[in-house]
């Protein structure tokens, strides 16, 4: 099962990501994290792809595609995975589709995660993620049991660095230039489902399970 989460930063890609990656059986592929954990590191790549995310900007497509690439040669993507965050620009959407083309593969289903951009920012705002696991809570929606600790494992809660509201309001802009063409790509291909984003979170998941199936 192949699955790409679209939708705006903040939507819900990577709460509902994780969700579809546990009820399926497949790795949860988020390239965002995969640069937050680089930057954590200090690797090169990281380094490169800081001032971007930091502006709001989008890393530029040639070094996410080799990441990308490079992830899909690992062993747990062999029954699928679920995108989260990727593909991003139209350029990228073609060269996944070259990369799956010449494996006798495609893409099975587009979820996309339906936020209006003015619950955005308040959203950004209560958002909480896990330093150690990457687990994301909401101090509003979903509190962690105990202030400032991962549920999961203990670790600690920290805002994201491009979660003040100016630099959302710089991804929204940039995910409505770069991003929102891809509905129109991928619908072309009669792929995508829209889900309400808005909804509780449970509700959310339940209509995904309904659209990808028990
Ligand atoms: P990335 O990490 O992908 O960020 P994003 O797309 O902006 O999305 P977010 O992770 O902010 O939001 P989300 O939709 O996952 O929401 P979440 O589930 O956390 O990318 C970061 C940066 O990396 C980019 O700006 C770019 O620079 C770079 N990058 C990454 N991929 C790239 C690519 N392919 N090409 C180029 N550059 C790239 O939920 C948000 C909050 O809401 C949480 O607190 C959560 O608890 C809460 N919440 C979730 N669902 C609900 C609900 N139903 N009701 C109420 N609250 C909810
Ligand atoms: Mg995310």
């Amino acid at each position: 099962m192949r699955i790409i989460m679209l939708g705006a930063p903040g939507a819900g890609k990577g709460t509902q990501a994780k969700r579809i990656a546990e009820k399926y059986d497949i790795p949860h592929i988020s390239t965002g994290d995969i640069f937050r954990e680089n930057i954590k590191n200090g690797t090169e790549l990281g380094n490169k792809a800081k001032a971007y995310m930091e502006a709001g900007d989008l890393v530029p497509d040639e070094l996410v595609l080799e990441l990308i690439m490079d992830r899909f040669e690992k062993e747990d993507c062999a029954n699928g995975y679920v995108l989260d965050g990727f593909p991003r620009t139209i350029p990228q959407a073609e060269a996944l589709d070259e990369a799956l083309e010449a494996k006798g593969q495609a893409i099975d289903n587009v979820i996309d995660v339906d936020v209006p951009d003015e619950h955005i920012i308040t959203r950004m705002a209560g958002r909480r993620t896990c330093a150690h696991c990457g687990a994301i809570f909401h101090l509003e929606h979903m509190p962690p049991k105990i202030e400032g600790k991962c549920d999961q494992c203990g670790g600690h809660l920290m805002m994201r660095e491009d979660d003040q509201p100016e630099t959302v309001l710089a991804r929204l802009k940039t995910y409505h230039e770069q991003t929102q063409p891809l509905k129109d790509y991928y619908g072309a291909k009669d792929l995508v489902h829209s889900v309400d984003g808005t909804q509780d979170r449970e509700v959310v998941f339940e209509n995904v399970v309904k659209i990808l199936g028990e």
